[in-house]
């Protein structure tokens, strides 16, 4: 049985995992960074790299003391290569490297958001190829449709924010802290999203892209013009991103051609209020829908783990490592052959 050490590091989760090829996660561990980010309002790279830095061999080796296992016992190392911020990356991947070299075990280099496409698959052991994915996390918005492993469609990407900044953006006007996107999550439930108008950009439009930094300005006017309760604001928002993501997942699941299920992953994935709308999305198409559990669909090393034993598992075994010299990489499109999208701040 194959067992992966998974490691991630790319924004503010130092995290480690070990994974079977049978979906056990036999132990993980998760240092998060809320604590040091908090007074800024965002992730700031590099205290999230420094920290990274002095927790991550620590937290391998508790890992592996929790699973009761030695580096020996593993068959490959996995870490996210990149997209993400760089400082971190390196952290998280240099750890990789040095432990395949002393240990002599495959190096497999993982696209963090290949880790995200495939966690729908840890969680679900009956979930095939092929499937439409929503990515929705921190820095990604996308519609994919996921043929196999390493085989990716895009079929719609943010022209600006990402969902998750929306959230973390609203957070913050709302004086919710950080991260925002659980904090407007509960307070959305209290509130009327009737007595807030918002906009919903791009809903209707022909390509199922998404576009977020009007609603983000919206948000703000409403909180500057006074008069609103929060809670109403943040169900305002939160209705607001709900209606075009499912304007523009029902666009992409036609433009997709059949596929077997419905899917959602990262970090906004973890949001009930979406996933429910989602479901019903699916269940209007006849379609399975699949969401991860919510602590798989925030950054997590069990994820990067899986993610590597997919790899081997169609590529062929531990053969499928990477060269030891593999280059971290702040940009990483999982399409590479998808075209850029027009649009003012396109960043994603
Ligand atoms: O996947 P993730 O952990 O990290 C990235 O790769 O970006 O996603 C983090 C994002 C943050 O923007 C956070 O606010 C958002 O996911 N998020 C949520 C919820 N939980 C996390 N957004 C909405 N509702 C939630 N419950
Ligand atoms: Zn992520």
């Amino acid at each position: 049985m194959m067992l992966v050490l998974g490691i991630e590091s790319s924004c503010d989760e130092t995290a480690a995992a070990l994974v079977t090829a049978d979906r056990t996660i036999l132990a993980q561990r998760i240092a998060s960074q809320d604590e040091a980010h908090r007074p800024y309002g965002g992730v700031v790279p590099e205290i999230a790299a420094r920290a990274h830095a002095e927790r991550i061999a620590p937290l391998i080796a508790a890992t592996l003391a929790d699973a009761g296992l030695a580096l020996g016992d593993v068959d490959a190392i996995a870490a996210t290569a990149g997209p993400g911020l760089i400082g971190g990356v390196m952290v998280g991947l240099v750890t990789a490297k040095a432990l395949a070299m002393a240990g002599d075990k495959p190096l497999l280099a993982v696209n963090h958001l290949e880790g995200h496409a495939l966690s729908p698959r840890l969680a679900d052991p009956a979930l095939e190829f092929p499937y439409l994915l929503l990515l929705a996390s921190g820095g990604h918005c996308q519609l994919l449709l996921v043929e196999g492993v390493g085989r990716y469609r895009r079929l719609g990407t943010t022209i600006d924010d990402a969902l998750g900044e929306a959230f973390d953006k609203t957070a913050k006007v709302l004086g919710l802290g950080y991260p925002g996107g659980p904090a407007v999550e509960r307070l959305a439930a209290t509130g009327d999203a009737r007595k807030v108008p918002l906009p919903r950009p791009l809903l209707g439009t022909p390509e199922p892209h998404f576009s977020f930094a009007g609603l983000k300005s919206a948000v703000l006017r409403a909180r500057e013009a006074g008069g609103h309760d929060p809670a109403d604001i943040a169900a305002a928002f939160q209705q607001a991103a709900i209606d075009c993501v499912i304007d523009r997942t029902r666009l992409a699941l036609a433009l997709a051609g059949p596929v077997g299920a419905l899917v959602v992953a990262g970090g906004v994935a973890a949001n009930l209020a979406i996933r429910a709308a989602l479901e019903a999305l699916a269940a209007g198409h006849g379609l399975r829908f699949v969401a991860p559990p919510p602590a798989l669909c925030t950054d997590n090393a069990a994820m990067i783990a899986w993610a590597g034993l997919e790899r081997m598992a169609a590529e062929g075994g531990a053969g499928a490592g990477d060269p030891l010299d593999f280059a971290a990489r702040p940009r990483w499109p999982l399409d590479p052959a998808a075209e850029p999208v027009r649009g003012a701040g396109v960043k994603a």
